[in-house]
């Protein structure tokens, strides 16, 4: 059986228990293409799936590669596949359920992939699929963001957030984002029209009535957060609604986003990176041989934008 390097987990845990080792090379079944791995992007289910918070919901069987944010070259297609050709380079998100990409070979399903942007490299690439298809969901899809909508986004330096800000921006949103202070410039070099420090601002007490909040914290940041909503306001949330009640109370709705891959969603976002209307910033690359590094990172829970993995040179 061919062979490839990998970063896998036998046991769930710390992020020591990642190891770069040889594993077995996939294969592209029926309506896959195996794709040739040059970036693997990092995103927070990354670590929860390997500290084992999310193994009643995502059942894997170990080992396990995590990673499931790619941008990679096509090197073989499987049986019924049309819509890619060997040589062609193409982005996507992965199924959680599958093996993922921190590793030189990964098989994709072709729904879950689209042509690369052309005017980034892989490593941009590979920090878009997971985060900018949920910030385009929770926006687009769960709350409908209209132009004269105000919309706040918690956490908008983060990988969801950066790209919602930029998002809701190109809809014709004012966009206010929480970040801490050394992150404002960065928000505002984004489109955010106000950021507030949210070490130092409760953010209820600065911010005015808005139609949409994006929430990727939860807990008290999404219990503070009902009150700033005008009456038939939404706030969707990435970690889950806490209190339907609370959103009842202030008449507002409270709705959660579970990302799914969506290759129309990643051409729109593919077209929208090249016109220069969206742009991913990835503040660390580390080789594979990082990972456990990465996810360090990742979990302490101040990334810039995203971290990317390297996959070869
Ligand atoms: N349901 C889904 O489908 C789905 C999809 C994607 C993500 N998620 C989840 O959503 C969460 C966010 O994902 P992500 O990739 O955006 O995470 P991330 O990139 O790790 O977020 C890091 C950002 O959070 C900011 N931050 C930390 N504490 C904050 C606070 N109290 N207020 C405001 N900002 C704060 C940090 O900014 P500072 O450095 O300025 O503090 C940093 O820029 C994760 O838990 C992830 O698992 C769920």
């Amino acid at each position: 059986m061919a062979k490839m390097q990998a970063v896998r987990f036998h046991s769930y845990g710390a992020p020591e228990v990642l190891v770069l080792e040889e594993a077995p090379r996939p294969q592209a079944g029926a309506g896959e293409v195996l794709l040739r791995v040059h970036a693997a992007g990092v995103n927070p289910l990354d670590w929860k799936v390997r500290a084992g918070h999310l193994k009643e919901w995502l059942p894997h069987r170990l080992p396990l590669i995590p990673g499931w944010d790619v941008s990679g070259v096509v090197e073989a297609v499987g049986p019924e596949v049309t819509a890619f050709k060997t040589g062609e380079a193409v982005y996507g998100m992965l199924d959680f359920n599958r093996q993922g990409a921190y590793a030189e070979y990964v098989a994709a399903r072709t729904g879950e992939l689209a042509r690369k942007p052309r005017s980034i490299d892989h490593i941009q690439a590979a920090a878009v699929p997971l985060a900018a298809l949920t910030a385009w969901q929770a926006l687009f899809e769960v709350a409908g963001l209209a132009p004269w909508h105000t919309v706040l986004i918690h956490a908008a330096a983060g990988g969801v957030g950066h790209f919602a800000v930029q998002l809701a921006k190109w809809k014709g949103a004012k966009v206010i984002g929480t970040a801490s202070a050394g992150n404002a410039s960065f928000l505002r070099e984004l489109g955010a029209d106000e950021v507030i420090d949210y070490r130092s601002t409760r953010f209820e007490e600065a911010v005015g009535e808005v139609d949409v909040v994006l929430d990727t914290m939860g807990g008290d940041t999404q219990q503070r957060s009902w009150k700033v909503l005008k009456k038939g306001g939404i706030l969707v949330a990435t970690l889950g609604i806490s209190s339907p009640v609370a959103a009842r109370e202030h008449e507002v709705r409270g709705q959660g986003v579970s990302v799914h891959a969506d290759a129309a969603q990643l051409i729109q976002i593919a077209a929208l990176i090249d016109a220069g209307d969206l742009k991913p910033a990835v503040t660390a690359v580390l080789p594979l041989a990082e990972a456990a590094r990465a996810h360090e990172l990742s979990q302490a829970g101040h990334v810039r934008g995203k971290i990317v993995l390297q996959v070869g040179n």
